[in-house]
């Protein structure tokens, strides 16, 4: 119950990893603001979840990508909780396609849902808890950010470029806030999860083939689940990382080792 009293905001918590990021925040003793834009009755399982455990949860509808939208859920959720202490800017996707076939509603989609959705998040987060400065008895820092990040913040992908850029933008977005916000006594880190078993790549792990290639890539000789992600979250927003800032976690099995180099180079 590391987070007792705290209040934590997760963007796209009805499915994948921040559904488990936002089960595993209440499991640590945290109230849950589940954010979702699409299928309210799976934001409002998770919620219902979060409050079976005896924590509070309320599920917001919000376009991350849409000023208005961020605006409206951080101040339904402040005046929902009294104030937020976490944020985990989660909510991602892909709209894969060669580059010569990419269209610019394709790039679009995925650098504003997931470069400037993980911003606008973050400028609302932020003003909350320079606002509200450390209260010293429910957490060391005034306030801690999360981005999700991903392998493809470092690795190329072919076939992906509006992803990989979006996570690039990520990295330096998280590294200037955190670097930025950190005499405020807030926090910004980013998860770089590798390949995750959740809707975003079902492709790549649904049948033995995809598995057994999606394995050439993965040292660990596993796919990662979301409660892998989950945990990493609740210890980077905990006191016990208190020290740890502008940093990028990977959790990968080794993705990120270079595995084609093993035998070869
Ligand atoms: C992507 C997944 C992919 C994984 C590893 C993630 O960021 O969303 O589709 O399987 O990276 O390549």
């Amino acid at each position: 119950m590391v987070l007792a009293g705290q209040a934590a905001l997760v963007t796209g918590a009805n499915s994948g990893i921040g559904k488990a990021v936002a089960l595993g925040l209440g499991a640590s003793g945290a109230d849950v603001v589940v954010n979702y834009v699409t299928n309210p009755e799976s934001a409002e399982e998770v919620a219902h979840r979060i409050e079976a455990s005896g924590r509070r949860a309320l599920a917001i509808k919000a376009d991350v990508s849409r000023e208005e939208d961020v605006q409206a859920m951080f101040a339904k959720a402040i005046n929902h909780f009294g104030t937020l202490h976490i944020c985990v800017n989660n909510a991602g996707l892909q709209r894969d396609a060669p580059l010569l076939d990419m269209t610019l509603k394709q790039w679009n989609e995925v650098i504003s849902v997931n470069l400037t959705g993980q911003f606008l998040c973050a400028r609302e987060a932020v003003r909350e808890f320079k606002t509200r400065g450390v209260v010293r008895e429910v957490s060391a820092a005034a306030g801690k950010l999360v981005f999700m990040s991903s392998v493809h913040q470092e690795i190329p992908w072919a076939g992906h470029v509006n992803y990989a850029a979006s996570k690039g933008g990520v990295m330096q977005l998280m590294r200037s806030i955190a670097q930025e916000v950190a005499p405020l006594a807030i926090r910004a880190n980013a998860i770089a999860p590798g390949a995750i078993r959740t809707p975003i790549n079902k492709s790549a792990w649904e049948t033995p083939a995809a598995y057994k290639e999606l394995m050439t890539l993965v040292p660990y000789k596993r796919i990662g689940e979301p409660e892998d992600i989950a945990q990493a979250v609740a210890w980077l927003v905990s006191d016990a990382a208190d020290y740890v800032t502008g940093a990028t976690f990977f959790v990968d099995g080794g993705m990120t080792l270079f595995p084609g180099f093993t035998t070869g180079g």
